[in-house]
């Protein structure tokens, strides 16, 4: 099949076949289609959509282009969770070992930060001796042993979607939702999950932070993901402020160790967590997971979980203990004051990113070092009072040069007045059918 016919149907509003989808994969991963070409459907796509029959059929074709993991003979469910990403999403951390102690395994393969929100990885790189890249042997043994493990994808998942991704990001063509659809989930089927909860978020800090374009994204996910033969359900969330009160690398892999041990034991970040896992028990057939979640989280067997997997993957047997022994911390630490008084009104949760990148906590180039000792901690929410003396959060910054840029940055990103303002709902609907795989 030439690819010039291909890129011509789909200019001119056709449908694509099965096997010109297939071809195309096959031209990605061979070679046999040029950058131009690849790029030339791309924007024919991104232009004039795809059924959702194509879709799931370059879903299976980005899936199955690479290695697929199996997880047979594993005596619980296998789940997963992604979410499209935002400002202090520490969600994976607590929510991966909290499934495991709950009967499931979870094999999660994470991303590194993306535009202005972090990544699971970076965070977990903070803490010393963890690994995040592992021999296939040891994430399987991890998975088994603790019931989770969270690493980096390999260079064999998926590896079409790899350089599809890499000629969208230089051509205008990510905002495509069938092609972010099938980029996400072919990750996904590859690693080989038995279902899947999607969280998809909206608002100043998300990807995609119009609620419509978010709801758009979510639904095409759990349609596809369902047509492809992977059980899935969606949460649109508000990622219209940080989640929780930190912000950064370390400093979340605190907080996520403050829920873990019941130090935390309030707040959105716990209802997000909560939440999602019990969409997942319940699609994993799993009665009354709620009140399981809560019951593994107070009585410490999500923390245990939690502490073999990092001990699993190299990580120092004491991370609970001594936290502060065994994460980076940043030289200079100092409160960010507002010019006003009053309430949180609203935050642009993106200029926080940002702000973070400029503290060294992310990435301006593929190829930049992250600090992971920087970041914000005790970030104000939606609603919260503010006087002269109540920090909008604490700076954590390698010099006095970056804190007195991220105070301004803070100052500018924090809108204050007078009225106490209510916040929107942080899970705004459910998505997807109420059926169980198991
Ligand atoms: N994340 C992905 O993995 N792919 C996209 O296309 C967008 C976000």
């Amino acid at each position: 099949m030439l690819a010039q016919e291909i890129i011509r149907t789909k200019r001119d509003g056709g449908q694509l076949s099965e096997a010109a989808i297939r071809a195309f994969v096959q031209g990605l991963c061979d070679g046999s289609w040029s950058e131009g070409q690849v790029a030339a459907l791309a924007m024919a796509i991104l232009l004039r959509g795809m059924e959702p029959a194509e879709t799931v059929a370059l879903t299976r074709a980005m899936a199955a282009s690479g290695e697929r993991l199996d997880w047979d003979g594993l005596p619980g469910p296998v789940v997963d969770k992604h979410s499209t990403g935002g400002i202090g999403d520490k969600v994976s951390l607590i929510l991966a070992p909290l499934l495991a102690a709950c009967g499931c395994f979870v094999p999660m393969l994470s991303g590194r930060g993306l535009g202005h929100t972090g990544g699971t990885l970076d965070k977990l790189d903070s803490i010393e001796g963890y690994r995040t890249s592992v021999p296939p042997e040891q994430f399987r043994h991890a998975v088994r042993a603790a019931g989770c493990a969270i690493v980096g994808q390999t260079e064999d998942l998926a590896p079409a979607d790899r350089r599809l991704y890499a000629i969208r990001d230089v051509t205008a063509t990510v905002e495509s939702v069938p092609l972010i659809t099938a980029s996400i989930l072919s990750k996904k089927l590859a690693a080989g999950p038995h279902g899947l909860v999607m969280d998809v978020k909206y608002g100043s800090g998300a990807f995609l932070p119009d609620q419509a374009d978010a709801r758009a994204l979510a639904l095409s996910l759990v349609e596809v993901a369902t047509g492809a033969g992977l059980p899935c359900r969606a949460l649109l969330t508000d990622m219209s402020m940080c989640l929780g009160t930190a912000a950064g690398n370390a400093v979340e892999v605190r907080e996520a160790i403050d829920v873990l041990t019941g130090q935390v034991a309030t707040g959105r970040l716990l209802d997000l967590t909560l939440g999602l896992a019990a969409e997942l028990l319940d699609l994993a057939g799993i009665d009354d997971g709620r009140q399981r979640a809560e019951t593994m989280l107070s009585n410490g067997q999500a923390a245990e979980r939690f502490a073999r997997m990092v001990t699993l993957l190299g990580g120092p047997p004491d991370l609970l203990e001594r936290p502060d022994l065994r994460l980076p911390s940043a030289p200079v630490q100092r409160p960010a004051f507002s010019a006003c008084e009053g309430f949180v009104a609203g935050i642009d949760a993106r200029g926080l990113g940002i702000a973070i990148i400029e503290l060294g906590g992310g990435r301006r180039r593929p190829q930049d070092r992250v600090d992971h000792a920087v970041g914000l901690t005790g970030v104000l929410e939606v609603g919260s009072p503010v006087g002269r003396n109540t920090p909008l959060a604490m700076i954590h910054a390698r010099d006095d040069e970056g804190a007195t840029a991220a105070e301004a940055a803070l100052r500018q990103a924090f809108r204050i007045e007078r009225g106490r303002p209510s916040p929107r709902p942080l899970i705004a609907e459910r998505l997807g059918a109420r059926t169980k795989f198991s």
